[in-house]
């Protein structure tokens, strides 16, 4: 399966909701707090629909980026069970990192549960490293969070021939196509 990966608006917020709250059960952020984060101007929302259905969401991402800042937060990713394992996760992750990095970010920051260790081994993956634990952070169930920092490598090859852009998402129009067989998203 391929996917396209296009930027979230406000008229995303009930496919992003039945996503969230059937994968974060216990967690889950309201509906109100999530219209709030993709109405943000400091956000960088996105979401992936199949390459043949661009009507249904099967994952979402969000960046946030306060003006001038020289960090940036994950604030969340999920993607459905029936697409996952197909590079999806890991090609919102390399879409928000290279969007962290457009906005002048020197480190990107994430919380996870310290009981999901396929979202760290993908985050670990693109170069994060453990650095604190928060005992007891996600509530009601009382499991602590791993904060993960990852250092954004500032460019510092010079092209020998034309210069390529980055892969974009602009708010327009579905602007990436991830492959079954995709490979991660450049870093740098
Ligand atoms: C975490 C999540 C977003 C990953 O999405 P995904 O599309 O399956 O991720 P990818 O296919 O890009 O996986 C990339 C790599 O991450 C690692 N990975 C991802 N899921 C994993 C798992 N369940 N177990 C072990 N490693 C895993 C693997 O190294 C994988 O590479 P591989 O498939 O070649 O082995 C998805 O599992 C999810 O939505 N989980 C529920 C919500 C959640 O936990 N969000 C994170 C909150 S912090």
């Amino acid at each position: 399966m391929s996917f396209r990966l296009r930027r979230a608006s406000v008229d995303d917020l009930d496919a992003v909701m039945a996503i969230e709250t059937s994968v974060f059960v216990n967690d889950a952020w309201s509906s109100e707090g999530m219209a709030h984060e993709l109405a943000s101007r400091d956000g960088f929302y996105l979401v992936a629909t199949p390459d043949a259905d661009d009507t249904r969401i099967v994952g979402y991402s969000g960046l946030m980026v306060l003006p001038g800042a020289p960090d940036a937060d994950v604030q969340t990713i999920a993607v459905l069970p029936e697409a996952r394992r197909s590079g999806l996760g890991r090609a919102l992750m390399g879409q928000m990192i290279a969007e962290a990095r457009r906005r002048g970010v020197r480190e990107v920051f994430l919380e996870v549960r310290a009981d999901n260790p396929g979202a760290q081994s993908l985050y670990e993956s693109l170069g994060f490293e453990a650095i604190a634990v928060r005992p007891r952070y996600y509530m009601p169930d009382a499991v602590d969070a791993v904060v993960m920092r990852l250092r954004v490598p500032a460019t510092t090859t010079e092209p020998a021939g034309p210069v390529t852009e980055p892969a974009v998402v602009p708010s327009t129009a579905p602007a990436v196509v991830v492959p079954e067989t995709s490979e991660s998203e450049p870093l740098s």
